[in-house]
């Protein structure tokens, strides 16, 4: 296969979740702690505006954080917030900036969590409104829809996960009740956006506590966790895995992206290591602080030619170098900038 032509694939313009995208490539969304009090300045905007003039069709921004108490994720973290008439008029423009270099934008809603097996019914609807309020500023804002943060173990996922909820009320139990919490959350959102406004929802089976967890060990299982968030209303799964060329199950090469593509029908978007050679871990956890070699895109390509998934999300390489989606489209391989520990230190 011919790599320069068949990488073309990437940049084939798409219309996913009614968002029209100038390419299958997505910004994975990246907590760069560069915005003082949470609030995103003149630098956030340049720095996403320099991926969406270079060839990355959809920009999911770093967790931002909801209106609620408990979402902010540690101290001293200068996580951005979505909430605010400072930190709102700073997205605004993060927006504006994205919009007018041809990129489509969204945020990621964030919320940490905590222990979920205590939260009153009053502080779920809070939370709940938390979240909506947020969706209902996004719009407003001109963003093209919404990412809800439910992997990695936080807020959603700590819902989902079996040994984090111990619920016994309707909030707990079976893989399916588990969802409640998100299925509601999902269906407030939909009501405030209305049916046109995508909404997309990470999932994951790893959490940042436990690198090896399964939500779902079948696809039956999966089939049954995705079932209710369908029917709430989401429009795409952001399928977050370390390492996109893993087989999600015994039996099929599919990945977590493919099997939640062929059970749901909706659209997908993969992520894990695309163009490097190690996976997030390596930096976040293990190898603390590690960077990563630059690998071929082969094998992601012939994916993608198969459909099994619809987007590309894109992480550290991206992190790293703004130009990279151009790099590849034009064959400039031999320029493209690999990740290192001191590119996640600057925002460029
Ligand atoms: C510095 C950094 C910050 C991240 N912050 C977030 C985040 O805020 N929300 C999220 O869902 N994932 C976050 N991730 C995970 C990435 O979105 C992505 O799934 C992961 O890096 C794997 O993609 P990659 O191998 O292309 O880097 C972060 C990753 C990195 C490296």
């Amino acid at each position: 296969m011919n790599t320069t032509q068949s990488v073309q694939k990437l940049f084939k313009p798409v219309v996913v979740g009614n968002m029209t995208l100038q390419s299958r490539i997505v910004m994975a969304p990246m907590t760069r702690a560069f915005s003082p009090e949470g609030i995103p300045g003149s630098d956030v905007a340049a720095y996403y505006r320099r991926r969406a003039e270079n060839g990355v069709g959809l920009i999911v921004t770093e967790g931002t954080v909801v209106n609620h108490p408990d979402a902010h994720q540690q101290p001293g973290v200068n996580l951005p917030q979505f909430y605010g008439e400072k930190a709102l008029l700073g997205w605004s423009k993060v927006v504006e900036e994205v919009h007018a270099a041809g990129g489509k934008i969204i945020p990621q809603l964030f919320h940490a969590g905590s222990n979920v097996t205590e939260f009153t019914e009053a502080e779920i609807t809070k939370m709940i409104e938390a979240f909506v309020q947020a969706a209902t500023d996004a719009k407003r804002l001109g963003f093209d829809g919404i990412e809800l943060q439910g992997a990695h173990g936080f807020l959603l996922d700590q819902f989902f996960w079996k040994k984090t909820n111990q619920r016994t009320d309707r909030y707990g139990g079976d893989i399916v009740s588990r969802t409640q919490f998100a299925v509601e959350l999902i269906e407030a959102c939909r009501r405030a956006v209305g049916p046109d406004f995508p909404i997309v929802l990470r999932l994951s089976q790893w959490k940042s506590s436990d690198f090896t967890a399964k939500l779902a060990e079948t696809p039956e299982q999966l089939e049954q966790f995705l079932t209710p968030l369908v029917r709430a209303g989401v429009d795409v799964f952001h399928c977050s895995t370390r390492r996109f060329w893993e087989p999600e199950f015994d039996g099929s090469d599919l990945n977590l992206a493919g099997w939640v593509k062929k059970l749901t029908g909706k659209p997908t978007i993969t992520v894990g290591s695309v163009g490097l050679d190690s996976d997030v871990i390596t930096f976040l956890g293990e190898g603390k602080g590690s960077g990563a070699e630059i690998s071929s895109i082969d094998k992601l390509i012939e994916r993608l030619a198969q459909e099994e998934f619809d987007l590309v999300s894109v992480g550290r390489s991206l992190l790293a170098d703004p130009a990279w989606a151009v790099k590849l489209r034009d064959g400039r391989w031999n320029e493209l900038i690999p990740f290192t520990a001191e590119s996640a230190n600057i925002l460029y």
